[in-house]
């Protein structure tokens, strides 16, 4: 096993909600996150567009704006840094992107494309209970 992987392991069950993943399943994680970065400014996620990725925040704060209607500004709805995460609700609503997410300063992720984030998280029932419970308080908090 290579020192990063060992590294991420560990730093993954620091994650609250990936402790209770078993270590197969965290393996499994582990070999499908990507990792990506972002310069400060970068707009990760674009509110109306399609999504199909998962993000783990690694490093660094991304700002969250939703825009409701057709005018208006988007208005800054949340910050978010290392441990959080975000893109959840499209990939299990089958809607647009509820919002767009732009990095605050340089930042780090963990991406997991849609397929694997329902094999390896939704499929946990503790982790799916915890993303569930986050992703219906931001939808009731963007009404
Ligand atoms: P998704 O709709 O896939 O893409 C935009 C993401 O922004 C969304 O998933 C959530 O992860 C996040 N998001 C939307 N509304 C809020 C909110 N009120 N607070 C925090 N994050 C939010």
């Amino acid at each position: 096993m290579s020192d990063e992987f060992s590294r991420l392991r560990e730093a993954l069950k620091k994650v609250d909600f990936f402790y209770s993943l078993s270590m197969g399943y965290l393996d499994e994680l582990i070999r499908a996150l990507k990792k990506r970065k972002a310069a400060k400014g970068e707009e990760l996620i674009k509110q109306g567009e399609i999504g199909d990725k998962f993000y783990l925040i690694s490093t660094g704060e991304v700002s969250v704006y939703v825009k409701k209607g057709g005018f208006g500004s988007p208005k800054k709805v949340a910050t978010l840094g290392p441990g959080d995460f975000f893109g959840e609700m499209a990939l299990i609503t089958d809607l647009p992107r509820a919002a767009t997410v732009i990095a605050e300063e340089p930042s780090e992720f963990f991406v997991l494309y849609k397929r694997d984030f329902k094999k390896i998280l939704m499929s946990n029932p503790k982790i799916a209970a915890i993303i569930n419970d986050v992703l219906s308080k931001r939808r009731a908090s963007n009404r």
